[in-house]
């Protein structure tokens, strides 16, 4: 089917695909007024970022406690307290050791067979399809909540009302209060009941590994292990198929010429992979919140105590001093340093082998199962999902 120029389907947004984001360029750090008011310091040097990222007198706690600097912006989940991310030094510690099996690199390597296989069967399924058909309804989104779901050992029910739970887990404040609350009742309720059935009758997902873990370790909250499993499910599939769609959108719309590659070799695919991760963004936010608890230098200049700091990984991944310019040029090339989109130090991305290995497969896999794929509309009439932090395609038509 010849690429179609028709874009009534699809009414053209005003928001510009993610992989043409701007940043601002690096520089040393600097106070910043958000626009809401609240103050803080931008950090956006390769180095510098590193060193908020890994530094202890940088944490996450302080931002949630009142009468503190106010962490504006954020609601839902990632707003709550007893989240692992909103955890400091042991306490965070704690409950990252409830899993410190699973997600490592040699784990997760040892799930590519089942991950694979469920990439071939969203793929058979794709296949049989109409073309054009939709590549959010039929792939992106499927995939990693299959993944997330067998991992997590989720029934039919949750899985159904995964979706609805993100949007108010990772919601960009438009929803309103009261619907925010009882979302989040409901989705907590899930997780409660979800740690007491593995508990109570335990499986061989990282649900009863956890709950089996936190109970041996004793002393965990359970407000914790409740958010710990909701974090995980929503954010074990939301970031990837935000990325997903995003990098599907950019190669199938702009860099058709990589296809070939990417379909013959699973090498070159992981880098691809790597490379889009690093540049294109997972929404519109820039910088990763962190609370300085005592004067701290940074590349120079001195952050005073009671400062909110926003660590601005995308510009520090851009940055000239580390990377080369024109970074989307050669896809295939590997990166000079280690990226930031998956956070550094404590706080460092749990999933990111997984989300590696999941992007990797899947990218592969369509590129050599459908060396003809194209999109049925241009980039620029994608109409964007709203409502959540990360930003992604509503639907991707596309033909082969
Ligand atoms: C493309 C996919 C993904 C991206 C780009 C991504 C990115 C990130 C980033 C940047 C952070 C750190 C944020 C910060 O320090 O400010 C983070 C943390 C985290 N991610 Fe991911 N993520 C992805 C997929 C996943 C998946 C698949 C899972 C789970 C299965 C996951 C679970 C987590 C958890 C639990 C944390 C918090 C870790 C902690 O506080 O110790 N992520 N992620």
């Amino acid at each position: 089917m010849p690429l179609s120029d028709d874009n009534d389907v699809i009414t053209a947004a005003q928001l510009p695909p993610l992989h043409r984001s701007d940043f601002e360029p690096s520089g040393p750090p600097r106070p910043v007024e958000l626009p809401d008011g609240t103050r803080a310091w931008r950090v956006s040097r390769y180095h510098d970022v590193r060193k908020v990222l890994t530094d202890p007198r940088f944490g996450r706690a302080q931002l949630h406690v009142p009468d503190t600097v106010p962490l504006t912006g954020q609601s839902g989940l990632v707003a709550s307290a007893d989240l692992m991310f909103n955890q400091d030094g042991e306490d965070h510690l704690r409950l990252r050791r409830t899993l410190r099996r699973a997600f490592t690199p040699r784990t997760v390597a040892r799930w590519r067979p089942w991950i694979a296989s469920i990439v071939e069967q969203r793929l058979d399924a794709l296949a049989v399809g109409t073309a054009p058909v939709d590549l959010v309804a039929g792939y992106t989104l499927p995939l990693p909540v299959d993944v997330i779901s067998r991992l997590m050992g989720l029934d039919v029910a949750a899985r159904e009302r995964l979706r609805h739970w993100t949007e108010y887990a990772f919601s960009d404040g438009s929803h309103p209060e009261e619907d925010m609350a009882p979302a989040l009742a409901e989705f907590a309720a899930f997780g409660a009941a979800l740690l007491a059935e593995r508990r109570k009758d335990p499986g061989d997902d990282l649900t009863s590994m956890l709950v089996g873990a936190a109970d041996d370790e004793g002393g965990i909250p359970e407000g914790q292990l409740v958010d710990l499993v909701c974090g995980l499910v929503v954010g074990g599939h939301d970031s990837t198929m935000t990325m997903l769609g995003n990098a599907l959108l950019y190669l199938l719309g702009e860099r058709r010429e990589c296809w070939p590659r990417i379909g013959a070799d699973e090498e070159a695919a992981g880098a691809v992979a790597e490379r889009l991760l690093h540049l294109v963004p997972l929404g519109d936010d820039r910088g990763t919140a962190r609370h300085a608890a005592v004067d701290t230098e940074v590349g120079g200049v001195t952050i005073p105590a009671g400062s909110m700091v926003l660590a601005d990984c995308g510009a520090a991944n851009r940055d000239p001093e580390v990377f080369a310019p024109r970074p989307f040029d050669d896809l295939f090339a590997p990166l000079a340093a280690p990226t930031l989109s998956f956070g550094a130090g404590p706080h460092y991305c749990l999933g990111a082998w997984l989300a590696r290995l999941e992007l990797q497969l899947s990218l592969h896999r369509i590129a050599a199962r459908l060396p003809g794929l194209r999109l049925a509309h241009p980039v620029d009439a994608v109409e964007w999902r709203e409502g959540t932090t990360s930003r992604s395609p509503e639907r991707i038509p596309v033909a082969w």
